[in-house]
């Protein structure tokens, strides 16, 4: 792999061997100094155009766990306040001597031309409405860990706002190629446009298909990327669409709840059901880094064996 921009860019063999490298990874994490050199020397930087909390503090942990030397582009602080382009960011930092470049941008494609014009390896960590690849890996892997091996068979919804998910466009493409069964859930105004080819059943009721499902996957509606009034009432979506309490329990025993962060407790998922036994919430964080790690490795690692 040079880069990795796109779930598409991935077959079903290329996806278990980063989920099975991660779970080398998970072992290195376990262990009492959780880090190893396998990286010592080489050079990783974030640039994120876009706001972020978990996966560009992931990509750094990750890194650093490898023994990288890491770097850390934010829009705020930066010189394209002054007019540079994404062009020349990119140049100027490559030309410090970087290795890999873990994009976020709020255009769609963004990582894409990065990747066109330097050499380092380039991670797309979210672009627009497009893509966002670790994060469905990183969710394939916390499912895997549960379910086992393949996720043949599993029946997945992704509740909410798909329309403005690059979680969702990833993670259908991910978990359809692993064999799951993706169903998108929310009102019409929240789905994409158009659907044809996409490997999905859709839903505009939850409690429709709710005890039938193994993993309901909440989505946050994205205010900032809504644009316009798609959503008449935010409290009638809530209700039609939260996942509350009342629906936890009639869900089948051993369903699973995820949410890829940021969320908004209450309205969306009840309190009681983040932090309740069906929650995978803070597992999907903690194996954000392991997943990265094993991406960063495959990137720009020595090809050896880890240390
Ligand atoms: C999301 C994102 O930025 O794509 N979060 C994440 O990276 N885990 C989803 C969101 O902003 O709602």
């Amino acid at each position: 792999m040079r880069d990795l921009l796109s779930i598409a860019d991935l077959d079903r063999a290329q996806i278990e061997a980063l989920l099975d490298g991660a779970e080398h990874m998970a072992d290195v994490l376990g262990r009492d100094i959780p880090k190893v050199p396998a990286l010592r020397g080489k050079t990783v930087v974030s640039l994120f155009y876009e706001d972020s909390t978990r996966t560009r503090l992931s990509f750094e942990t990750a890194a650093k766990r490898l023994g990288a030397d890491t770097m850390t582009f934010t829009l705020g602080t930066s010189s394209v306040k002054k007019g540079e382009s994404l062009l020349d960011t990119a140049r100027t930092i490559e030309a410090m001597g970087v290795d890999a470049m873990v994009v976020r941008h709020s255009a769609a494609g963004a990582p894409h031309r990065v990747a066109g014009w330097v050499d380092a390896a380039v991670v797309n960590a979210g672009d627009g409405r497009h893509e966002h690849p670790t994060q469905a890996l990183l969710d394939a892997f916390t499912l895997r860990r549960h379910r086992g091996p393949g996720l043949d068979g599993a029946r997945i919804a992704i509740v909410g706002d798909v329309r403005n998910s690059r979680v969702a466009r990833s993670g259908i493409a991910c978990w359809h190629r692993l064999g799951a069964q993706v169903t998108l859930v929310g009102p019409p105004t929240l789905m994409p446009e158009r659907l044809d080819g996409w490997p999905v059943a859709v839903s505009h009721d939850l409690d429709d298909v709710l005890t039938e499902l193994d993993v309901v996957y909440v989505l946050r509606v994205q205010q900032e990327r809504l644009g316009q009034a798609l959503l008449p009432s935010l409290r009638e979506y809530y209700a039609r669409y939260g996942v509350t309490t009342a629906r936890s329990e009639r869900m089948k025993p051993d369903a699973l709840v995820m949410h890829p962060g940021p969320m908004i407790r209450g309205p969306e998922i009840a309190t009681e059901v983040v932090d309740g036994g069906r929650s995978l919430i803070r597992e999907q964080v903690a194996n954000g880094v392991a997943v990265r790690m094993a991406v960063l490795w495959d990137l720009i690692g020595s090809g050896g064996r880890l240390v």
